[in-house]
């Protein structure tokens, strides 16, 4: 089945669906995205999505012409359109389409475009048998708060990942572990949570944010530091979060099983309580 797409104000087949070729999203990778769960059509954590959103288009200095009411609009009218009970938004603003210069266009036409990805969330076998993951030399720039387009060195993260039979890819930097290729990682240790805290090392992960607040709800103690990638293999327990895997149990790191290599405790309970608040108050997890 075709999906219906949005482009710029207009909901269209995607087939017919199309930006300039001189788009400074597609040249220079100059835009910034979202991605945002959808569960029950309901969507996750929206307005944090939005607040992340406006900040990354800030640190570039681009102002968007859509306000959240619009914003929240066309999501709504995707999952409407598009008939989408589980799965994922993607949406992105670019600096739009100028000749290809360097320096920013002095009156930038923006480019929105929006999308639904259907995809298991709430049932998702790599949920109960946890995920193997490999460790690759984190070559990212230096501004990962941002939530840029440019994801050409996750892209081949994720790819010297699959080769290795991981599903995802743990970057490290100095020693440490700095997140997923596109998910945020944790390992559990006595019973602490910990987590890298946030800085322009990291992207404050929309999930993370979520499952921190269940935490401390849960009196579980958490450590926001770097660990390293020998401390995660000697973790009772890893795992990891983002909008396209809730939250996933870890149960190997480059051919070390973690703890005794089944998804841990600590991970199973915050994907249940995280999936039964997102299920009970869709908007407000
Ligand atoms: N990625 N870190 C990185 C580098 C990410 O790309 C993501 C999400 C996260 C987790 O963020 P959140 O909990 O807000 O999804 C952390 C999305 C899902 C993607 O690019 O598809």
């Amino acid at each position: 089945m075709s999906r219906t797409v949005y482009v710029n104000g207009d909901f269209l087949p995607e087939q017919e669906a199309s930006i300039s070729i001189f788009d400074r999203g597609f040249l220079f990778a100059d835009g910034v995205y979202e991605v945002t769960a959808v569960v029950d059509g309901h969507m996750l954590d929206f307005e944090p999505h939005m607040d992340r959103l406006q900040r990354s288009l800030g640190e570039i200095s681009l102002e968007s012409p859509y306000d959240r009411d619009t914003l929240r609009a066309m999501h709504e009218e995707l999952i409407a359109r598009n008939q989408l009970d589980q799965g994922l938004i993607y949406m992105h603003i670019t600096r739009g389409p100028a000749d290809r210069d360097f320096h920013y266009p002095k009156q930038p036409v923006p480019t929105l475009i929006g999308f639904t990805q259907a995809s298991n969330l709430v049932d998702n076998p790599k949920a109960a048998s946890g995920i193997k993951v490999a460790s690759v030399p984190d070559i990212r720039w230096a501004r990962r708060d941002i939530k840029s387009i440019a994801l050409l060195a996750q892209a081949m993260a994720k790819q010297a990942a699959a080769d290795k039979g991981a599903s995802e890819a743990w970057m490290v930097e100095d020693g440490f572990v700095t997140e997923g290729s596109s998910s945020t990682a944790y390992i559990v240790k006595g019973g602490r949570i910990i987590t890298r805290q946030l800085s322009q090392k990291v992207l404050a992960g929309i999930t993370r944010r979520a499952l921190l607040k269940l935490a401390e709800q849960e009196n579980v103690e958490i450590e926001q530091r770097p660990f390293t990638l020998d401390e995660a293999k000697g973790a009772d327990e890893a795992f990891l979060s983002s909008a396209s895997t809730l939250v996933f149990p870890v149960i190997e790191i480059d051919g070390v099983p973690i703890g005794d290599g089944t998804p841990g405790p600590v991970a199973r309970k915050l994907r249940r309580i995280y999936l039964e608040l997102a299920r009970r108050r869709p908007d407000s997890a």
